[in-house]
């Protein structure tokens, strides 16, 4: 007993004693690394990020209800966040990412504006809207996914009849880890627009390219890939059979120019699983968020199902295992994460 006694006493003074010279290091802005280190490097990746789908029919009537309460023009943006509920009130759907679904009613206009932080939307419902970009103004379909880089000048419209939707994702989080954000908004309220709705996709992504173009550009020049000019893409690489056992028949958006992403910090994709598809399990470094564009299915993700249909919207974290399931016909997937930014750090990594 008196052993014991002694042995909880000398154990007990020492750790007053380690914490009496933390609290002295402390005074000086100093810690031990040793109290942290193993959070700080762990043998796998952490994440507060959780798997979530937010269901389009759901999204639809908030969204709807958001046009009674507030303005296109005094919200700036009428965007409803997809809030990871792991990361509560960050505004942010992984850790590095923004997500969002913008609503626009006919009649309405967002301002011009532009910031550092780069964005995307996939379009997910409503016809009549357009994304003006850098002088070009682009109507926006369903399924079609338009960029808007690190400052380019960015507007939005509906003249026509419909109420639009489209998914927004930026990459606000990663530049304010950077903290690098700078933002202005111009006097006028829309750009002028002197090139046509698929000039860019025209001139940059048919196979020529204007004389003397630099070849070292980081982001895509086109703003608009249109889904009308995606989708038969995937159809052609299913007849061939060119369908990966995990990603689906899938094609990557790229930059033209070089071959390199969309995005130096945002990677897209857009994949066909033909009907009856059950994937092999995937994992990879880059939390992905995927938009349903045509069909229906479930994503087991982590041992998870979650079950989709057109237009929901779900996130699988980073480095959590998951594979894709097909019923009775076929389904075609977008995604995007900040993989480019991970590969050009040489952090990325995959595995199943
Ligand atoms: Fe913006």
């Amino acid at each position: 007993m008196a052993v014991a006694a002694q042995t909880a006493d000398s154990k007990h003074n020492i750790q007053a004693a380690r914490q009496a010279y933390y609290d002295k290091a402390g005074k000086y802005n100093m810690a031990p690394l040793w109290e942290a280190l193993k959070d700080l490097v762990t043998p796998e990746p952490k994440t507060q990020c959780q798997p979530a789908i937010w269901k389009f029919h759901d999204v639809r009537k908030l969204m709807l209800e958001a046009g009674d309460v507030i303005t296109a023009e005094e919200a700036e943006r009428r965007v409803l966040v997809l809030e990871n509920p792991g990361e509560k009130g960050k505004s942010r759907i992984t850790n590095s990412l923004f997500a969002g679904i913008q609503l626009i009613l006919p009649g309405e206009i967002a301002d011009v504006h532009r910031h550092v932080a780069s964005a995307i939307r996939f379009v997910l419902e409503g016809d009549g809207a357009y994304t003006a970009v850098e002088g070009e103004k682009s109507m926006m379909g369903h399924g079609d996914f338009i960029i808007t880089a690190n400052w380019a000048p960015h507007d939005h419209g509906n003249p026509g009849k419909q109420p639009v939707m489209w998914l927004d994702v930026l990459d606000m989080p990663t530049i304010n880890h950077f903290e690098t954000s700078f933002a202005e908004h111009f006097d006028e309220k829309m750009q002028k627009t002197d090139h046509e709705d698929g000039d860019s996709f025209e001139r940059f992504a048919t196979g020529v390219l204007p004389d003397g173009l630099p070849a070292t550009k980081n982001r895509s020049p086109v703003i608009n890939y249109p889904y009308a000019r995606m989708r038969p893409i995937l159809e052609r690489l299913k007849k061939t059979g060119d369908v990966d056992p995990r990603h689906g028949a899938r094609v990557r958006y790229a930059n033209p120019i070089n071959g390199g992403p969309v995005l130096p910090t945002m990677g897209a994709n857009l994949a066909l699983f033909p009907k009856g598809f059950k994937g092999d399990s995937y994992r990879s470094t880059d939390g992905t968020i995927f938009a349903v564009a045509e069909g229906k299915g479930r994503t087991v993700i982590d041992g998870k199902p979650f079950d989709w249909a057109v237009n929901d919207v779900y996130v699988v974290p980073p480095w959590k295992s998951y594979h894709h399931e097909i019923g009775g016909e076929d389904a075609v997937l977008f995604s995007i994460s900040d993989r480019p930014a991970q590969e050009a750090l040489g952090i990325w990594r995959e595995g199943k």
